[in-house]
């Protein structure tokens, strides 16, 4: 017998449980059923699932529970897992957008210094606590709009100092905010401005900074792009992160396709992120190795152009897809995972349930944690949202607003968007 839940939720109109992956991503047609049971229940029992099922079967068997959330007419789902964050940094680049408007591109500013480069200095100015400060604010509103689990990277220090102070408030926030963080290493975020003559050196210092960083992050990402790290650049410092005993990521394909899949591949990276310029056999490649794409479409809408990642190839090919915000101030500034998914369904043509798999349980196993988070299962945290919406199709249907009602982090009720 199962123990007395401490909290049950009832009558579920859909209850997506996205069930049945937590050994394996979802790739091809498994992306198109998210698991739904109608009328459904959860019983809960401090922090963890414990049943799960249909209303009338868990209201008798739990008929001494008192503390109920009714969820008459609504949609329930995992928490987003929003996979790809860099979500502590200095200052904020709206100035950008009005010059992106006029017709100047991200490249060109950040060929001009600014971009990256000028967060970079905005966050080297400021304290441990304002960042701290700052960046809880942004986890706030992931929280309020239904994300449980967010990795957030590195990237806008580039130096020692700047990148521990980086991965020390994300240890922080993870001690002392709902959601759980995945942390990664992102120093080979661009060469920084007094780097800038002698690349190489850079590389060195970031190889160097890995024994530093390890023990604050889990994984370590390159960005392996026209506009940062070369191949050979980005081979070094992963190998190097592995041997240290890190998990590897990568960006690439976001601005140019220079080869970095084959490496990816190669490597065993966990996920290869962005891939908007890949093509077919480097498609096959990470389906071999079991690498997980990380499609970042908000990228794409923010800087204006059309190059979203293969959708039909890759899920023709089988390759698992997740989706995530890439929340950053230059390409991406928004926390909300729905309109992430608004946009994955009209620019990509991904279905509601492919985008909805993809933020939750495949966005899981792309950081590591789909043992404990990403579907609705006994055993699993409890991490629920509560969608105050008629159907799933709701989701991406009703842009640009929050229909997130309730969210229940670890068996906690920490929003209620419904109370005055
Ligand atoms: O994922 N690709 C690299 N980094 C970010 C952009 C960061 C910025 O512009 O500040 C991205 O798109
Ligand atoms: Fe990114």
């Amino acid at each position: 017998m199962n123990k007395k839940p401490d909290l049950l939720i009832i009558n579920c109109k859909e209850l997506l449980t996205m069930r049945g992956a937590s050994k394996k991503p979802k790739a091809g047609q498994q992306l198109d059923d998210v698991g739904v049971i109608h009328d459904g229940a959860i019983a809960i029992c401090e922090e963890r699932i414990t049943d799960i099922g249909e209303t009338k079967t868990l209201k008798v068997r739990y008929k001494d529970c008192s503390s109920i959330i009714d969820a008459s007419g609504k949609v329930v789902s995992p928490g987003f897992v929003d996979c790809h964050t860099h979500a502590v940094f200095g200052g904020s680049r709206e100035r950008e957008l009005v010059e992106k408007i006029k017709g100047e591109t991200y490249l060109d500013i950040l060929k001009q210094g600014g971009g990256i480069l000028s967060t970079v200095c905005d966050t080297r100015k400021l304290s441990i606590d304002k960042l701290i400060k700052k960046t809880k604010k942004h986890l706030d509103n992931m929280l309020a709009h239904g994300t449980t689990t967010v990795e957030i990277k590195s990237g806008y220090g580039l130096d020692l100092e700047n990148e521990l102070k980086i991965l020390k408030v994300i240890k922080v926030l993870n001690e002392t905010h709902p959601i759980d963080i995945v942390p990664t290493f992102l120093g080979a975020h661009v060469v920084p401005e007094e780097y800038k003559t002698n690349p190489d050196q850079y590389v060195n210092l970031v190889i160097y900074m890995l024994s530093e960083v390890k023990e604050y992050a889990k994984y370590c990402d390159v960005f392996c792009d026209s506009v940062a790290f070369t191949v050979e650049q980005s081979k070094r410092i992963l190998t190097e992160a592995k041997e240290r005993g890190l998990s590897l990521k990568m960006h690439i394909n976001e601005f140019k396709n220079i080869g970095g899949a084959r490496l990816g591949a190669d490597l065993g990276v966990v996920s290869a992120d962005h891939l908007d310029l890949i093509t077919d056999g480097e498609i096959d490649e990470l389906v071999k190795t079991n690498v997980i794409g990380v499609l970042l479409p908000g990228v794409n809408f923010y800087l204006m152009n059309n190059n979203y990642a293969p959708l039909k190839s890759m899920l023709e090919k089988g390759l698992p897809i997740a989706l995530a915000t890439d929340f950053n101030p230059g390409t991406c500034p928004t926390e909300n995972m729905q309109i992430i998914i608004t946009i994955a369904c009209l620019e990509m043509k991904m279905s509601t349930e492919q985008a909805l798999n993809a933020s939750t349980i495949n966005a899981a196993h792309a950081i590591g944690v789909a043992n404990e988070v990403g579907s609705l299962e006994a055993g699993k945290i409890a991490d629920i949202i509560l969608f105050d919406i008629p159907d799933y199709n709701y989701i991406p249907y009703h842009f640009g607003v929050n229909n997130v009602e309730k969210v229940i982090k670890r068996g906690r009720l920490v929003v209620d968007n419904n109370r005055g």
